[in-house]
């Protein structure tokens, strides 16, 4: 059994990504190390049973960090602030998670020379101009517009140098927009999704043009594995379906899923720095890896999505309220 420590495993692509390896890689051993934060849940985890083991900690937390990484062959690593809106509110924690966290990890898998794969974002980019069919390669240099995903950028040049000064196995991947299951209500999708099933009216920021690739959950879990196990040590690879749509289609596309009017919703105040437009060449890990998304029609991947907010309220409802007020605090 290869030992495989996933952090910010009760998180939605975290928690998605533990559920997939049981699923189709049973040979891992598995353990999960995540603090808990606002944005994780045990209870996303409940499917996974007794299979995996659970460590409540902090990635920060350098002796807990040790000794689990004394007992693992290999490092997932998801842990991290992950809302735009909040680092936007509240910066701090995103510096000590997103980069302290992994400055920390990394320490410690180079003492006991762990192979270490890092999960991070299209963001790290900066934006793309909207009307254009321009796209981020591997190549493409930082240039990071929010305390997140400064944070991540931040966090990516860490593990880069940890590769080259100190042989670290590691790789990294940078991945679009993700949708699906266990996926906090604050985010776009899941907020609208669940602001219908509530009976509140849909928010777009702004007039709706930024545009957004979708890639389904599980689609970019599939990649990581690819990445683990052929990926090539100190590359990085951009993940991303290609699906391109702006916020307004992606909310008028889901009103009319769940049988509203598909004006049925309300404009409120833009996000401050709002990046325009995000898309990913992943031509590199199609032709290098063979990954192909299976989540090809966005359409069937939305209506799957509202299906299971519509039968989980159980997960889901208690974050609504407090969600919410967060939103109303910043007038959006
Ligand atoms: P999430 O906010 O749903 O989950 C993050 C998890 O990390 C939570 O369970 C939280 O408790 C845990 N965590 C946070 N700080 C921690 C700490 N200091 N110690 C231990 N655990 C901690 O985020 P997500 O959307 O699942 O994103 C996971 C990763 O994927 C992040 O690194 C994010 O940057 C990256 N990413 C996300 C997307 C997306 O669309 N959601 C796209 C590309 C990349
Ligand atoms: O691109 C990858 C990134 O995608 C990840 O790195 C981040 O962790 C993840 O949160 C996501 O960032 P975004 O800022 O793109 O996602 P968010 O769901 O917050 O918003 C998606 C788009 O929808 C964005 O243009 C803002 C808009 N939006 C968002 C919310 C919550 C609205 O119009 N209304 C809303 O209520």
């Amino acid at each position: 059994m290869t030992r495989m420590l996933v952090t910010g495993g009760a998180g939605f692509i975290g928690s998605n990504f533990v559920h997939h390896t049981l699923k189709h890689h049973p040979a891992y051993e598995i353990r999960v190390l995540d603090s808990l934060t606002y944005a994780g849940y045990r209870e996303s985890l409940t499917p996974a049973g007794d299979a995996i083991e659970f460590v409540e900690g902090d990635i920060c937390d350098a002796d807990l960090v040790e000794r689990l990484m004394a007992g693992t062959d290999v490092v997932v690593h998801f842990a991290a602030e992950s809302h735009v809106d909040r680092s936007l509110h509240d910066p701090e924690p995103f510096i000590r998670s997103n980069i302290m966290g992994t400055f920390t990890l990394l320490e410690a898998a180079r003492r006991h020379d762990v192979r270490f794969h890092h999960i991070s974002t299209d963001e790290v980019f900066g934006d793309l101009p909207l009307d254009s069919d321009d796209k981020f390669t591997e190549e493409t240099p930082y240039n990071p517009s929010s305390p997140y995903s400064a944070s991540k950028a931040s966090s990516d040049t860490l593990v880069r140098a940890w590769v080259r000064s100190f042989g670290l196995r590691a790789t990294l991947s940078n991945c679009a927009n993700n949708y699906g299951p266990f996926q906090h209500v604050e985010k776009f999708i899941p907020r609208q999704i669940t602001n219908v099933l509530v009976g509140d009216r849909p928010k777009l920021y702004g007039d709706g043009v930024n545009v957004r690739e979708w890639t389904h959950v599980d689609d970019h879990n599939a990649a990581v594995h690819l990445i683990i196990s052929g990926g090539r040590i100190g590359d990085t690879y951009l993940i991303g379906s290609g699906d391109e749509r702006s916020n307004k289609d992606i909310l008028e596309t889901t009103l009319e899923l769940m049988y509203q009017e598909r004006d049925a919703y309300d404009r409120v105040p833009d996000r401050p720095g709002h990046d325009l437009r995000y898309a990913n060449d992943s031509t590199k890990i199609r032709t290098e890896l063979g990954w192909v998304p299976e989540y090809g029609d966005l359409r069937a991947g939305l209506a799957q999505t509202i299906d299971w907010y519509r039968h989980n309220e159980w997960w889901w409802k208690a974050q609504k309220e407090g969600t919410e007020a967060t939103y109303a605090l910043l007038g959006r």
